[in-house]
C-alpha cells in the first residue's frame, strides 16, 4: 500500500512519517520512506540514516532525468525503475539507506542556486511510484512537500491513501477542506491525523473536521520536538503511532470511490 503524508509546512508530516515507518517495521511490514520533499533535508535526520545517492543523483542528474521520463513516456525506455511492476529491491542500491529496518529512498533536492524548479522531481516520484509494485506486506509511506502541489502534479493518484497532517492553526483547518476536495477529485480516500493537540485543540478542531475521517490524534511530545530541535533521530515511539501503524496494516482501499 502506497500512503502519502500530506500537510501544511511544519505540521509535522516528517515526524509522522518517519514514526510511522517504524512503527509499522515493529508491526512486521516491510516498509520503504519515500523523501519526495523537494526542499527540506529532515528526513534522513529524523530517521537516522547513513548517506545514500538520492535517485535523481543516482540517474545522472536533471538532465538525465529529463531525457529518461521523456522516454519513458514515448515508451522506449529500458530504465528498469521505469518497468512495471517494479520492486522495492529493484531500486538502485546506492540509493536505498536503512535505518531500524526501514529503506529510506530521497529522490531528489534542489541543492544550488538555479538548479530549476522542482517539477522534475515531482514527476521523477510520480513515475517511479506508479511503476512500483511493492507487494501485499509491504508500505510505502510518501513524505510529500508542504501545500498541495503534489496534487497539482497528480503524484496523488498514484497512491491507495492519503493521510492529511493537521496541526492546531486555522490555516491547517482551511488547507484540509482543500484536501478532501482534491483527493476526491483524484479518487483517493484521504483521512486526517491531529497532531500537536490537546483536548481543547481537539474540541476546535472537530468543528473544521469531518470526525469520521480522523484516524489518530497525536498529542505534543516535548521529547519529540526536543530531538528535532538538536538535530537527533527521532528514538520516541509514540503510542498513538503504533495503534495508527496496526490500523493501516488492517486498512484495505474502498472499491467505490467516486471520481468527480
Ligand atoms: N507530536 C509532536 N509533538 C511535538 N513536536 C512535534 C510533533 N509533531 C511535530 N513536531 C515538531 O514540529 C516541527 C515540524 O515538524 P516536521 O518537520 O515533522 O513538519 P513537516 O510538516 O514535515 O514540515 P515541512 O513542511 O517543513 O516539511 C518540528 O519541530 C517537530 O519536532
Ligand atoms: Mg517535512
Amino acid at each position: 500500500m502506497k500512503i502519502m503524508i500530506s500537510g501544511k509546512g511544519g505540521s509535522g508530516k516528517s515526524t509522522l512519517s518517519v514514526l510511522l515507518a517504524k512503527a509499522l517495521v515493529k508491526a512486521n511490514c516491510e516498509v520503504l520512506l519515500v523523501d519526495a520533499d523537494e526542499s527540506n533535508m529532515g528526513v534522513r535526520r529524523l530517521l537516522g540514516a547513513a548517506d545514500s545517492d538520492n535517485l535523481m543523483e543516482n540517474m545522472g542528474g536533471r538532465q538525465s532525468v529529463k531525457t529518461e521520463l521523456w522516454s519513458e513516456t514515448a515508451s522506449q525506455t529500458d530504465n528498469e525503475l521505469f518497468k512495471s511492476g517494479m520492486k522495492i529491491a529493484d531500486l538502485p542500491d546506492g540509493c536505498v539507506a536503512e535505518a531500524d529496518g526501514v529503506k529510506l529512498l530521497v529522490v531528489g533536492k534542489i541543492q544550488n542556486f538555479g538548479d530549476g524548479c522542482a517539477c522534475l522531481i515531482g514527476a521523477l516520484s510520480k513515475t517511479v511510484l506508479s511503476k512500483l509494485d511493492e507487494g501485499d506486506n509491504a508500505m510505502v509511506i510518501i513524505d510529500a512537500e508542504a501545500g498541495v502541489e503534489h496534487f497539482g502534479r497528480k503524484v496523488d493518484s498514484v497512491c491507495d491513501l492519503i493521510i492529511g497532517v493537521v496541526d492546531p492553526t486555522y490555516e491547517s483547518f482551511m488547507l484540509s477542506v482543500k484536501m478532501q476536495e482534491m483527493a476526491a477529485m483524484a479518487g483517493i480516500e484521504i483521512v486526517f491525523v491531529l497532531n500537536k493537540t490537546d483536548e481543547a485543540v481537539t474540541e476546535v478542531m472537530a468543528e473544521h473536521l469531518d470526525s469520521d475521517k480522523v484516524i489518530a490524534q497525536i498529542p505534543f511530545h516535548k521529547d519529540i520536538f526536543s530531538q528535532s530541535l538538536h538535530g537527533k533521530a527521532l528514538s520516541t515511539n509514540l503510542p498513538e503511532v503504533e495503534k495508527l501503524g496496526h490500523f493501516l496494516k488492517r486498512y484495505r482501499k474502498p472499491v467505490n470511490l467516486n471520481v468527480a
